[in-house]
């Protein structure tokens, strides 16, 4: 069986590593990859926002499967694409993916589906937002209405601080086309979770929880980043969640979908703020999350391979996922200067004695191979994670890997999963 997998990423590479365990065996390859990829299947000189070139080599090479791992081309439409060729392609539509690709339609959706989310605003007008925020006040929160790599939300604690993210987004246009219309929102107070789920059309099947932190530096203090770290099971979800996000979430947001003639197949990604007064939506993606995906999957006990096919083909049943209890956690390792700008081809080393520590596994996100060396090429590097039979015994082994990792100017966080080891000393969440 022949998978191609778009995208380049830690996710990418933590997809990959899981089909590679498949018992099918998969014919792994990527565009474009990474160092990682490179070891388990072929990497492709092929950009993943690159569609014509994706659609001419699948249209040749013919994959029985092909799984779209970031946002850009599942907004831009690439599935449809592909299926238009008669591929098999595990992913949403365009029309689908609109739930990530503008916060506008997501809005729009969920307020006609009565999913709980934060009260927003949306201005073309960067005077009439300006009135607005200073009607509202502060806390409160600015979003570019389109896709900005993670980076168009500013969570503003004073109003001379939302009055610069309206001057960076559509004034400036920081954000270039994104920022043409923001969404001013409600400040949400609580915990944060991602619930990812595999969704077939009709049938939702929810994946293991995971708790991210977007925030550079310790503490969540300093900018917003793609994702520092992350680990799973997020204790915060407890079992009185589940069915309400379920519910609330992702039933009411699909039946919405489907009555505006839209089929989601693929992954939906809910970004929750846990309040006091129940979850809430912070943003919906259209794909796995990343680093969640380094967390979630080494978790999965069942082949992932099966429930994949099962979601595209319409026939998904809980019995496709069965959860490991044991905690998992992810720590980043960055390139210096990230998420501002950092240098690229540093030479990485320390890989190998990394992944001697029990249950280590080091998924590369910003590598890549140079002659007989890896270096650097993103800002996001690796994604260290680690498994253990208790979350301080995974916490343990996830740092003795990264110690043993050198690059030159590396910086990561060292209090992941630091809120799930206050809340429970032996943690009850399984899922
Ligand atoms: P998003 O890309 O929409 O998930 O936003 C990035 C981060 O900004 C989230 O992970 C939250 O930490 C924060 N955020 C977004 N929206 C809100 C909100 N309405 N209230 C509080 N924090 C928010
Ligand atoms: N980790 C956040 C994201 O994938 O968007």
């Amino acid at each position: 069986m022949k998978i191609l997998i778009i995208g380049g990423g830690g996710r990418e590479h933590t997809l990959a590593w899981t089909l590679a365990q498949d018992p099918i065996k998969p014919v792994l390859f990527c565009a474009p990859g990474n160092g990682g990829t490179a070891t388990l299947g072929t990497n492709l000189t092929i950009e993943a926002e690159d569609l014509d070139a994706i659609t001419a080599w699948a249209t040749a090479n013919r994959p029985d499967l092909t799984i779209i791992g970031p946002e850009a081309p599942l907004c831009g439409g690439l599935t449809d694409r592909l299926q238009a060729v008669g591929l098999r392609v595990f992913g949403p539509s365009g029309a689908a993916a609109q739930l990530e690709g503008s916060k506008i339609f997501a809005k729009d959706v969920m307020r006609t589906a009565g999913v709980p989310t934060a009260e927003a605003n949306v201005f073309d007008d960067p005077q009439a937002a300006l009135a607005d925020i200073r009607r509202r006040g502060a806390p409160i929160v600015v979003k570019a209405e389109g896709l900005a790599a993670g980076k168009g939300v500013f969570v503003c604690t004073t109003i001379a601080e939302a009055e610069q993210a309206i001057h960076e987004t559509m004034i400036a246009r920081a954000f270039g086309e994104a920022g043409q219309r923001v969404v001013i929102e409600e400040f949400l107070d609580g915990e944060e979770a991602s619930i990812l789920a595999l969704v077939d059309g009709e049938h939702v099947v929810m994946l293991a929880s995971a708790q991210d932190h977007k925030r550079a530096f310790n503490n969540d203090a300093g900018p917003n980043t793609g994702g520092m770290g992350t680990y799973s099971p997020a204790p915060c979800v407890t079992d009185a969640l589940w069915p309400v996000i379920r519910t609330e979430v992702f039933e009411r947001t699909l039946a919405e979908l489907r009555r505006r003639g839209i089929t989601y197949r693929g992954v939906l990604y809910a970004g929750l703020m846990l309040t006091a007064r129940g979850p809430k939506v912070l943003e919906f993606n259209c794909r796995f999350g990343d680093p969640e995906t380094q967390v979630v999957l080494p978790r999965l006990r069942t082949p992932l391979l099966a429930a994949l096919e099962a979601c595209v083909d319409g026939r998904l049943t809980e019995q496709h996922v069965d959860w490991s209890p044991a905690p998992c956690v992810c720590v980043v390792m960055a390139s210096g200067g990230y998420p501002g700008s950092y240098k690229k081809g540093i030479p990485i080393t320390g890989i190998a004695a990394a992944e001697r520590v029990p249950n280590v596994t080091v998924f590369h996100a910003g590598t890549r191979v140079a002659g007989d060396r890896l270096v650097t090429s993103g800002g996001r590097v690796l994604g260290v994670t680690a498994l253990g039979s208790s979350l301080p015994e995974a916490l343990d082994r996830v740092y003795r890997g990264t110690a043993c990792i050198q690059f030159e100017g590396a910086h990561f966080r060292t209090d992941i999963a630091a809120r799930a080891l206050v809340r429970t000393a032996t943690p009850t969440a399984t899922k």
